[in-house]
């Protein structure tokens, strides 16, 4: 959907939308299982590994199908699998979220890990909100991590919760996403720098060291931001949310995704990963690129 068709219903326009966010156009449709599955199978696909090799799949979503049961054990079962399966939701930050918690599945004796980012996010738009309408959008992005016994990949974790400012950002039962979208973009920027130091710091590794920032894909100028106070110029950085929108827990799986893609990133190569979202929750992590 682009912003022109979204101008056809809504008080807005292209050039205030490309302006103020970046986005251009944007994916609607799918269900976070159906969009799961699919981006899963990719990644089983592209791993070369068996959905029966998997011990665990971890699901990022903030719009499970349904409230119970979870989304996870569904879209294992759609992918073949017979492991322990379950939602995680740290709304925006949460396919970070997953991954965190995969490390600390994989050093508790898990040997390979399923992690997919889902979300329907459409579903929960007020489609006459000109405010939620124009970032939202639908995605799902899968990675799958393994142990190895003999190199750890993932360097390092700042994560963060904050709950006294969960009002800034909500989706109540039965209702639809609402934002105070001025007061999220001034702490995004804080959280997002804050954290990334920390992991850089808890890597050992400086921002010069860094092939590729992947961020949250949420608006072009908290990126922008962002990057400037990290000292990090726009070009190491990824976006795609010009084509995707605000896919919420999918948006780092797609970027990196879209970076693989075009040769970007390579084996060895340093990246920063680094989300923040309605919680407040924030996260990054610096990950050595192992494929
Ligand atoms: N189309 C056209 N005009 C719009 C508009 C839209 N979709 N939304 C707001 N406006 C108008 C406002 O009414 C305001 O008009 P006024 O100056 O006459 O009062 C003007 O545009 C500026 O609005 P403002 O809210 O100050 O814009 P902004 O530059 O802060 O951008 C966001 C708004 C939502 C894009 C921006 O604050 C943002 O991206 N915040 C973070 C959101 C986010 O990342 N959420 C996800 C977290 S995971």
């Amino acid at each position: 959907m682009t912003n022109d068709e979204l101008s056809q219903t809504l008080d807005t326009t292209d050039e205030w939308i490309t302006e103020r966010t970046g986005i251009r156009e944007r994916r609607i449709g799918g269900t976070a299982k159906s969009l799961g599955v699919l981006a899963g199978q990719r990644a089983l696909d592209d791993a070369a590994v068996d959905a029966r090799d998997v011990d665990f799949l971890l699901l990022a979503t903030t719009t499970p199908d349904r409230i119970t049961p979870a989304t996870a054990p569904v879209i294992a079962h759609e992918l073949g699998m017979h492991c322990p399966a379950m939602d995680i939701n740290a709304a925006c930050s949460g396919f970070m979220y997953a991954v965190r918690t995969a490390y600390g599945l994989l050093e508790t004796g898990s040997k390979r890990i399923l992690v997919i980012g889902s979300e329907n996010l459409s579903r929960w738009v007020d489609w006459s909100d000109r405010n939620m309408a124009v970032l939202l959008a639908d995605g799902a992005g899968a990675t799958v991590i393994e142990y190895d016994p003999t190199e750890n990949d993932l360097l390092s974790f700042s994560l963060g919760a904050e709950g006294a400012d969960a009002d800034l950002l909500t989706c109540e039962h039965g209702g639809f996403f609402q934002m105070d979208g001025k007061e999220v973009f001034r702490r995004a920027v804080r959280v997002v720098v804050d954290s990334a130091e920390k992991a850089m710091t808890l890597a050992g590794v400086s921002a010069d060291d860094l092939a590729l920032v992947i961020p949250h894909q949420a608006n072009i100028r908290i990126i922008q931001a962002a990057c400037q106070r990290l000292n990090i110029e726009m070009e190491r950085a990824v976006v795609v949310l010009d084509r995707l929108g605000n896919t919420s827990s999918a948006s780092i799986p797609l970027a990196y995704g879209d970076a693989r893609a075009n040769d970007r990133i390579h084996k060895g190569d340093y990246a920063l990963l680094t989300g923040f979202g309605a919680g407040m929750t924030w996260a990054s992590a610096v990950v050595r690129w192992s494929k």
